[in-house]
């Protein structure tokens, strides 16, 4: 009977490998990542845009860098102090097609900029964009064209960090972002690459970038949040290290949400594994967001090293559990019980939903600072109405099952193994065989792929996983 599944698995593993789709059972996430090793973990910085608009100086940037080791952000793992859009000259080149910054707001220069905030210990990050000219409009301000020469330019200065941004551009998304892609990696110097296209324009991208906005833009209130929750957690399964899903930068502390709804915000970016890029006035900031922002114990959620974006794993109406697991002994867990309701209600996790055996489970509640106990089966709190519960959940003895996968409604197929608690990105089914793009497909206990596409009533056996890529 063994010889047998192994034969037919034997069958089915050279079938998948001259069907459309074979590399989805050879790619774990390491082969799918941008190799300049940066964003092992989330990056971690503040940028220009969300409270400053275009009205940014020289002067602005350095206080700014001033207060990010001044307030405690530095020591509690910002590093990146970014500029966004409006810091060109117009036009923005000079007769050489070089970028050049507005001289009277950055009289000074760029390289002299970056060098001041590397003597704090901190990188600096700049803004571009793929087309003619940035969202600002600044004739010339654009890179394409101009890709090698502008990315030559961000080494010279000492820029480790871009955001390209996707205004004024041509059909070519994908080639764009490429082109910038391999520019920056000839220069030679380690610049993190964040793709800002708003949307998550399919796989390609995990190859291409550090990062990628997965959204429109934020803006300062509850409802933008939620949405944005909603729409970042579609590509989940694309985050890995040096490589993220990005919901955009943070609103906390900018005055038009509750210090609740901030810290929800905060939260449940830690969770989805995001790039915490602070988008506040750093030089005044109430002690209650300086505490939202530097809550090491919520921030070691998004930093943990296995880099697996959180989802959510159980709701009833408003009322939502959300879990991340953490470290790779299968043990530990953050929990969000998430509130989108207008009144304060109790949430319960129950263990099982997030994969722990019932038995004597340790919670702590990492706004309260506090440990709660040990629980059995689950746990309760009250959770204020748009307000966030974090918990990090912790058993002594791991699930040992080798695998538990499955195939998205977008054909992503990724698998989770418990025993390392790990997420892996197999691959993507674009096409089935006469699907007419309605599929849902499953990894079971065995590993074995099966695909049920529902126009044809049909069933497809798509492959079988005996390994995870990172055991080979
Ligand atoms: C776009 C981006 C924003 C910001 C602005 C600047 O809208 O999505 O994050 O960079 O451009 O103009």
């Amino acid at each position: 009977m063994k010889k047998i599944k192994r034969l037919i698995a034997l069958g089915i593993l050279t079938a998948a490998l001259i069907s459309p789709f074979p590399s989805a059972f050879q790619n774990g996430n390491q082969a799918l990542a941008l190799n300049n090793n940066l964003g092992l973990t989330p990056p971690m910085g503040w940028n220009s845009w969300n409270i400053f608009g275009g009205d940014i100086n020289e002067d602005k940037i350095k206080q700014i860098a001033d207060a990010m080791v001044s307030t405690g952000m530095k020591d509690a793992g910002y590093e990146y102090v970014n500029l966004d859009d409006n810091w060109m000259a117009n036009p923005a080149r000079d007769v050489n097609g070089k970028l050049i910054p507005d001289p009277k707001r950055f009289p000074n220069g760029m390289k002299a900029l970056g060098d001041y905030i590397h003597a704090k210990g901190l990188k600096f990050g700049i803004y571009g964009d793929r087309g003619v000219t940035t969202c600002c409009n600044v004739p010339q301000s654009g890179s394409q064209g101009y890709e090698e020469q502008d990315a030559n330019t961000f080494a010279e200065w000492g820029v480790d960090y871009l955001k390209y941004d996707n205004c004024a551009s041509d059909s070519n998304l994908q080639a764009g972002y490429e082109k910038m892609q391999s520019a920056l990696l000839k220069t030679g110097r380690p610049i993190f690459y964040s793709i800002c296209c708003w949307y998550f324009a399919g796989p390609w991208i995990v190859d291409c970038g550090n990062s990628w906005r997965t959204t429109g833009d934020i803006s300062d209130n509850w409802g933008s949040v939620a949405k944005i929750i909603d729409e970042n957690s579609k590509s989940a399964s694309y985050a890995g290290p040096g490589h993220w899903n990005d919901p955009d930068m943070l609103e906390v502390g900018n005055g038009n949400m509750t210090d609740t709804e901030y810290k929800a915000h905060f939260s449940m970016w830690c969770l989805m594994a995001a790039p915490l890029i602070a988008g506040n006035d750093l030089r005044n900031m109430t002690g209650t967001t300086k505490d939202i922002l530097t809550n090491k114990e919520v921030i070691a959620i998004d930093q943990d090293a296995a880099g697996v974006q959180g989802t959510k794993v159980s709701a009833s109406g408003d009322l939502e559990v959300w879990c991340k697991p953490l470290g790779t002994d299968g043990t530990t867990k953050a929990v969000i019980l998430l509130n989108r309701g207008g009144v304060s209600s109790d949430i319960t996790v129950n263990w099982k939903d997030i994969k722990l055996s019932d038995g004597s489970v340790k919670v702590r509640d990492l706004w309260e600072h506090k440990d709660c106990g040990t629980f059995d089966t689950g746990y309760t709190a009250n959770v204020p109405s748009h307000g966030a519960v974090v918990l990090k959940v912790q058993t002594s003895s791991a699930n040992t099952d080798i695998m538990y996968g499955d195939v998205d409604g977008n054909g992503v197929i990724d698998a989770l193994d418990y025993s390392l608690i790990k997420r892996y990105l197999l691959g993507q089914i674009s096409d089935f065989p006469h699907s007419n793009g309605k599929l849902a497909a499953d990894v079971d206990g065995d590993g074995q792929i099966t695909a049920l596409d529902f126009s044809l009533s049909k069933q497809y056996l798509l492959g079988i996983i005996t390994k995870f890529p990172a055991q080979k």
